[in-house]
């Protein structure tokens, strides 16, 4: 027996190891936004990762705005004051496909509770609007978006709009197949596709990907229910047969979606749903057949799918598409909506229409982010000038488009596709502290204006190297030492600006050439800058330490004059009288012509070396 046993215990367990071995669990990160512990929520048992660490915005206790909200007591929300973007920047998540999903928070007292109004964006992408009334409706609270994650981390920011301070109560990352929800060509890793809707049709209730026992790959979506399109034009139907080709990657939904549908109550009259919809975009929409009336043979239910007008698929017949009753059958199709709605009619040719589920989605081409280098400039600006917290420097400075930092402007720098700053313009804010060297890593700004803080330090030379710059204002600070050479090889600079700080000394001499040709410079009101035309010339004005300095100088090298001159007669006297010795002594004449020679060479030697060191005055002081 156990010998019949054996091999195929071996083959079942092989067959086992490797089924678990391709579909391991899918990644799966849930915050919940505020929590002080990790949260179990009991009826699912998911865990729930807390967010005390992270500093920004407030946590507070939530009001559940809806039904289907994940059962979290926190939310975390976002004043103003701390300026108009807030970010989730969450690190440690693998390259992949994700299902990103943000349910929304309310918080205050019931009925005094106010709908906050904001923008969400995902890795500098807008993905959503939060649109007036939200709190009624289930699939309003949350916005939910297909995105590929390629660097490591995602950074998810919320975009205040004026209408009361965001407030989020979950964030969940869920992976997802690469493949999921491919729908074309143009589908890739520069798309994003956010959920418009998602309705199941017919009988049942909203339920979660989850709730249906789906499979973890289908990104736990949620599926609101929809008994009726209106118009009694339609009656919903359902059955408890299994549903043959459902649950299959690279999409896997629940066969339990195909058992219920809604079917057109008279033949040959049209199945219609309208979605209100944002105008000028594309959206994916995803349709769910499955015949479930088993008296229902092939050419005996065959309609048209109308989109907008516009016939997307001719001819439906689902029992000859999928080849069976009970099977599923999925079609999707890409449609260009400029209006603000959104059409679908099943039109029949033959027998009654039916719908098992509709998913449309809005097609959003990720953004190109700021170059790193510019990023991480801007940054280090924030902390050393200690930018007030309203400016709310997070997330990435020019996208969204939608919302940039305020302060800096950005073109796309087409040779590489990112986006870069142009112009920064802080002025009037309070600035304190030094300006680092780090400012020349804008390499692309054109207008720098810094004007009217308290900045202090010198004017980094390094800001010579940012030869795009034509207007430089840093007037009105507290910039002190001289003008850096540099900045007089700014040859595109038109109007430099340095009036009102402490600077001195000579003003680079290629900043005077270019007065003449009619750029815009003010140097007044500083301490003592000096040397082109219109500012005194260097000479005149020496400031007092200067001056001691150089009289200092003067007198010393008097000295050293005087006693080598000093040295020089006494040697002459004293050779003089040896040779006056030496002719009256012949005996030692030869020894004494010997030595004579040798302080003549020494007093050569020694001349030399004093008109070297006249000659290269400093070498005196070291
Ligand atoms: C939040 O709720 C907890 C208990 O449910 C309570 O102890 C705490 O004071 C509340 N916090 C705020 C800010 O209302
Ligand atoms: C969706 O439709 C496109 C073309 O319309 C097709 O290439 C693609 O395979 C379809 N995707 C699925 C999953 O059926
Ligand atoms: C919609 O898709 C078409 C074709 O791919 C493209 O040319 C167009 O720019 C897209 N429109 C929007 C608003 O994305
Ligand atoms: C810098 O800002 C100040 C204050 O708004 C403005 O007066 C000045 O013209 C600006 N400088 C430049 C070069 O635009
Ligand atoms: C400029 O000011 C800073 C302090 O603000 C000071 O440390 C530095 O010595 C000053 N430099 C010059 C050249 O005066
Ligand atoms: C230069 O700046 C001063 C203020 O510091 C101002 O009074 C003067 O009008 C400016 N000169 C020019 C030419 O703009």
């Amino acid at each position: 027996m156990l010998r019949f046993l054996l091999p195929w215990m071996l083959t079942l367990c092989l067959a086992f190891t490797w089924a678990s071995a391709t579909r391991r669990a899918p990644l799966a990160m849930r915050i919940s936004c505020g929590a002080r512990q990790n949260v179990h929520t009991k009826q699912t048992g998911t865990l729930w990762y807390k967010d005390y660490a992270y500093t920004g915005g407030i946590p507070a206790n939530a009001t559940v705005p809806s039904s289907i909200t994940p059962p979290l007591q926190t939310l975390r929300y976002f004043p103003l004051s701390e300026g108009p973007q807030n970010c989730y920047n969450i690190h440690r998540v693998p390259k992949g496909h994700y299902n990103v999903r943000i349910f929304f928070g309310i918080f205050g007292q019931a009925g005094a509770a106010t709908e906050p109004l904001f923008d969400i964006s995902i890795e500098g992408t807008q993905i959503y609007s939060l649109k007036s009334g939200w709190t009624n409706e289930d699939d309003q609270s949350f916005s939910s978006a297909q995105v590929f994650l390629t660097g490591g981390s995602v950074s998810i920011c919320f975009h205040s709009t004026g209408h009361g301070d965001p407030a989020i109560l979950s964030i969940e990352i869920l992976q997802i197949d690469d493949n999921a929800y491919n729908f074309g060509p143009q589908f890739g890793q520069g798309i994003i596709l956010r959920t418009v809707k998602r309705l199941s049709c017919g009988f049942g209730q909203s339920k979660f990907d989850k709730d249906y026992g789906g499979d973890p790959w289908g990104g736990d979506r949620f599926w609101h229910h929809i008994r009726s399109f209106g118009q009694d034009s339609d009656h919903p139907i359902s059955v408890e047969t299994r549903i043959k080709q459902a649950s299959l990657g690279p999409n896997f939904y629940p066969g339990t979606l195909y058992r219920s549908a809604l079917v057109s109550t008279d033949a040959l009259s049209d199945l219609s749903y309208t979605l209100d919809v944002d105008p000028n975009r594309n959206y994916s929409i995803w349709l769910h057949f499955a015949e479930i009336d088993s008296s229902v043979g092939v050419g005996q239910r065959v309609f048209d799918i109308i989109a907008n007008g516009d016939v997307v698929f001719e001819d439906v017949d689902i029992v000859k598409l999928s080849g069976d009753s009970y099977t599923a059958l999925v079609l999707n199709t890409t449609v260009p909506v400029n209006g603000r709605t959104l059409t679908l009619t099943l039109s029949p040719k033959e027998g009654h229409a039916i719908i098992n589920a509709i998913e449309v989605f809005e097609i959003i081409m990720a953004e190109s982010k700021t170059l790193s280098d510019e990023v991480s400039a801007l940054q280090t600006l924030k902390k050393r000038l200690g930018l007030p917290p309203r400016f709310g420097w997070n997330g990435d400075p020019c996208v969204p488009q939608q919302h940039p930092w305020s302060g800096a402007d950005c073109q796309l720098d087409k040779s590489s596709s990112k986006w870069v700053i142009d112009g920064l313009d802080l002025n009037n804010q309070g600035l304190k502290g030094f300006l680092p060297n780090d400012i020349s890593k804008l390499r692309h700004l054109q207008i720098l204006n810094l004007s009217g803080n308290s900045i202090h330090g010198a004017i980094p030379s390094s800001l010579g190297t940012i030869t795009s710059l034509q207007k430089l204002d840093m007037s009105f600070n507290f910039f002190n030492g001289s003008i850096p050479e540099s900045i007089g090889e700014l040859t595109s600079l038109r109007i430099l600006n340095l009036n009102g700080n402490s600077l001195s000394g000579r003003v680079p001499a290629a900043l005077g050439g270019r007065l003449l040709h009619r750029a815009s410079f003010n140097f007044t009101d500083n301490t003592g800058l000096c040397g082109i035309p219109g500012l005194p010339s260097c000479g005149h004005h020496l400031s007092a330490g200067a001056k001691i300095g150089i009289g200092l100088a003067a007198c010393f090298g008097f000295l050293i004059l005087v006693t080598c001159l000093m040295c020089c007669w006494r040697r002459r006297q004293n050779i003089l009288r040896a040779q006056q010795i030496a002719a009256r002594a012949a005996p030692y004449a030869k020894a004494r012509t010997n030595s004579s020679r040798d302080v003549q060479m020494t007093r050569h030697y020694s001349y030399g070396n004093a008109r070297t060191a006249a000659e290269s005055g400093p070498i005196l002081h070291s």
